[in-house]
């Protein structure tokens, strides 16, 4: 797999990822990222790489997209505003991902991609109904994020049908690893209880701390997003859950974490009432994309927490720092 491959959002979690596996594997890669939550630094060394373009740019604005696809034959499209953003702007979280996806197809379409591979979420199952979750899974969005996904799913499939478009929608659960968010509302749990075990701060949970996730290592995840892409034909017109296929809860992480950092949980776990938004129960069935493209994730969430934590450890010998964009978080 040698071509020239668009990644919106590509300097965002997961995006950064995939971006340095394209390069490695010798793409020609085009990020285009607005960098309201992406980082250069995400990008580390590879952003001096010669085969690297970054658009400094936003998928709402058709001339910046225009832009940034021409040429490419693979589109991976990442760029997002969050489920926690959504709740507080739910106009502004649309425009991106609804408008935002619309423009992204409509220059798939004017290029004549090879595949336009569409990140979705598992926000778009809801809660649990069954578990565990297939792609069957009927689509009950509790957050205008969610529902804004499912708009987005929606019109990639419209595309297919309407102008013959070749799409493939992955649907990540949770993912977790180097690059996570953990500032402010926009920060993931686990990045979020690691920043504060390493300040000695209480890790909270919102409500029981019974609810469940499919934690998947975002290294696995970037690994799967490759494998995708580089089988189109196997994966054309189809919608992958992207998981490990087993469910955590979140009280089990805070646990795990305390472990990691030799904090008592009796004094470090807190309890906050339930957050608006938060589904109760996730475990994904991952059967289809493990037949199509051979993926079996191999890292348990123990393994995956211990080497997110010495990332952390690694960047930052400044935890004070980091905890000062921890407390201006708003919590919803
Ligand atoms: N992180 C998870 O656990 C998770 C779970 C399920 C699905 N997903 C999906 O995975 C994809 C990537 O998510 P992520 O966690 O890497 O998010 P992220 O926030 O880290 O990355 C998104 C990137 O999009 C960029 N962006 C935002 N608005 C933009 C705009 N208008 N124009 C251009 N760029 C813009 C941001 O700057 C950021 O770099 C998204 O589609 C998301 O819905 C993520």
């Amino acid at each position: 797999m040698r071509q020239k491959i668009v990644v919106t959002g590509g300097a965002g979690f997961l995006g950064s990822h995939v971006v340095m596996r394209l390069l490695a594997l010798g793409n020609e890669v085009v990020v285009l990222d607005n960098f309201s939550n992406g980082k250069m630094s995400h990008l580390g060394s590879v952003c001096k790489h010669p085969q690297l373009t970054v658009i400094h740019g936003d998928i709402t604005n058709k001339d910046d997209v225009d832009h940034a696809f021409m040429g490419c034959k693979t589109v991976i499209h990442l760029a997002v505003l969050d489920l926690r953003q959504s709740i507080k702007e739910p106009f502004r979280v649309n425009k991106v991902i609804v408008d935002g996806t619309l423009n992204c197809l409509e220059a798939a379409k004017e290029n004549q991609v090879d595949l336009f591979l569409n990140c979705s979420s598992s926000e778009v199952y809801g809660s649990a109904v069954y578990v565990p979750m297939d792609e069957k899974h009927p689509l009950n969005p509790e957050t205008p994020y969610a529902a804004a996904k499912v708009a987005q799913d929606m019109y990639v499939y419209s595309f297919g049908r309407t102008y013959g478009l070749c799409w493939t929608t992955i649907r990540p659960f949770n993912m977790y690893g180097p690059n996570s968010h953990w500032q402010g509302c926009r920060g993931e749990v686990i990045p979020k209880m690691i920043v504060r075990a390493m300040n000695r701060q209480p890790l909270v949970l919102f409500g029981s701390g019974n609810q469940t996730r499919d934690f998947l290592y975002v290294e696995e995840a970037a690994q799967a997003v490759i494998k995708v892409v580089s089988n189109p034909a196997a994966v054309y017109s189809q919608t992958l859950n992207l998981c490990r296929g087993k469910e955590i809860s979140i009280r089990y992480i805070a646990e795990l974490i305390c472990r990691e950092f030799n904090l008592n949980p009796t004094e470090f776990i807190q309890i906050q009432p339930s957050r608006p938004g938060d589904v109760m129960r996730h475990k994904g069935n991952n059967q289809i994309i493990s037949e199509i493209i051979d993926f079996i994730p191999q890292i348990e969430i123990e393994e995956g927490i211990y080497r997110t934590i010495e990332w952390f450890k690694s960047l930052l010998n400044k935890p004070q720092e980091l905890l000062s964009q921890e407390v201006l978080c708003n919590w919803i």
